[in-house]
């Protein structure tokens, strides 16, 4: 039987999400159309998964649905190809594993609970920095920045340099947007410079070894099937640039959009303001709501059925976490923004499996930290212009987010 894609329904055009998100569209195909064909300009098509238990289901069956030869939509070149499997987040286990070992040791939480005081104190800055004004554009000064600082101390790339790192990724990642753009050659541009500047990283590292995941990299062994080697340099640039991305695009956006979502609902902020002791189930809320990656593919390598469709073989499948965070089935009243919300078993960071976000603790404990000195220090932000979404069907992006607030003195810290 001919597939054919639901009527109505646009999940490939990066115009569809500048409005926002097409959450009607969502709620349509979880409940007439949970697994549903959809047609893709010069492609081969993809399907899309909309319910929470599917898209944990297809997460966690990793032989059955491949993470190889890209987890993203784009069909790359059999040349790509080569490259971009040396790239973690496009492999399966246990190749797979042996690669994830080798940054694991910088995310456990005795690493994260070792960066704390200086993310607070990182925090404490970035609001010194804009607090004396009365305004600012949130994404661009406060959400932008403690990721960036972040994932900087983590790689061990020098605080200069880190807004480099934000251009890069934002030309990156933004490729589909005006404002960055940026078309291939430019996005392909900014990658060079990346593996250019962290070839010079490695090379200074290589020299002065610090305590950092770089110098880890540097340093390791890969073993997999009798072939053991030191880094190669692009493995090692493929590194810096997932690190680079994972750590800084998505925690940014996820700040912007549960401040977006306090704005939309006050009496959420003045709850967390009368009871601070909410933050940990505040933070899920923002995560669920807020759900900065918006899908993931995967490719079938046998046949499947899943709700009376036939998978195919070869067939890409797109598991839409921005849905399943709003599922009827698995959250009560899901389009409520409840900062107490419990239990909350939410799919931002991946629905389970062997590529769960490695950064998932590292970026709670930012955004946390980063609201924590926001209710404190500015309990009166209010919104002081329209947000400016990102032009993408990947990323749940906002680039301008104008705020306003009582000004107020520096920490003197
Ligand atoms: C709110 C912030 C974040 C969100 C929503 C998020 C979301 C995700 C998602 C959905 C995945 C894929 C999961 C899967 O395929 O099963 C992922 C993977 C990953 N994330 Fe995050 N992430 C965030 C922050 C971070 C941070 C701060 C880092 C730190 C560097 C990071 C590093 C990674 C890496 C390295 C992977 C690939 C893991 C692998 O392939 O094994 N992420 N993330």
């Amino acid at each position: 039987m001919a597939k054919t894609q639901p009527a109505g329904i646009d999940l490939y055009s990066p115009d569809t999400y500048v409005p926002g998100v097409p959450h009607d569209a969502f709620t349509r195909l979880r409940h007439d159309a949970p697994v549903a064909w959809h047609e893709e300009p010069g492609g081969p098509g993809f399907w899309v998964v909309t319910k929470h238990a599917d898209v944990c289901t297809i997460n966690r069956d990793w032989e059955t649905f491949s993470s190889s030869p890209t987890a993203q939509l784009w069909d790359p070149s059999p040349e790509e190809a080569a490259g971009i499997s040396l790239l973690m987040l496009y492999m399966d286990p246990s190749r797979h594993t042996r690669y994830r070992l080798l940054v694991n040791k910088g995310f456990t939480p005795r690493m994260i609970g070792k960066l704390q005081s200086t993310i607070v104190d990182r925090a404490r800055t970035i609001v010194d920095e804009v607090i004396e004004r009365g305004e600012c554009d949130l994404v661009t000064d406060i959400a932008a920045e403690l990721p960036l600082q972040a994932i900087a101390d983590l790689m061990g790339v020098p605080l200069d340099d880190r807004h480099k790192i934000f251009d890069w990724t934002n030309a990156m990642i933004g490729g589909e947007d005006p404002e960055y753009q940026v078309g291939e050659n430019e996005a392909n541009d900014a990658r060079t410079e990346m593996y250019v500047y962290a070839n010079a990283l490695a090379a200074e590292k290589r020299k002065n070894p610090t305590d950092d995941i770089i110098s880890t990299l540097l340093s390791a062994e890969i073993d997999f099937e009798g072939d053991r080697h030191q880094l190669s340099e692009l493995e090692f640039d493929l590194f810096f640039m997932l690190l680079s991305v994972a750590g800084s695009e998505t925690t940014r956006n996820l700040i912007s959009h549960a401040m977006l979502a306090f704005f939309e609902n006050p009496d959420q902020w003045a709850r967390l303001l009368a009871d601070p002791g909410l933050i940990d189930s505040a933070v899920e809320e923002m995560l669920r709501w807020g759900t900065p990656v918006m899908h993931f593919r995967r490719t079938a390598t046998r046949d499947y059925e899943l709700r009376g469709e036939h998978i195919a073989e070869g067939d890409k499948v797109l598991i839409w976490y921005i849905s399943a965070n709003r599922d009827e089935d698995v959250f009560d009243d899901p389009f409520r923004f409840d900062v107490a919300r419990t239990p909350n078993d939410h799919v931002a960071f991946g629905g389970g499996g062997p590529h769960f976000c490695l950064g998932a603790n590292l970026a709670r404990m930012e955004i946390r930290v980063m609201f924590e000195e926001m209710l404190r220090r500015l309990p009166d932000i209010r919104q002081a212009g329209e947000a400016k979404r990102l032009r993408s069907n990947f990323i749940n992006g906002i680039k301008h987010l104008p705020v306003e607030f009582s000004a107020g003195a520096r920490s003197g810290a």
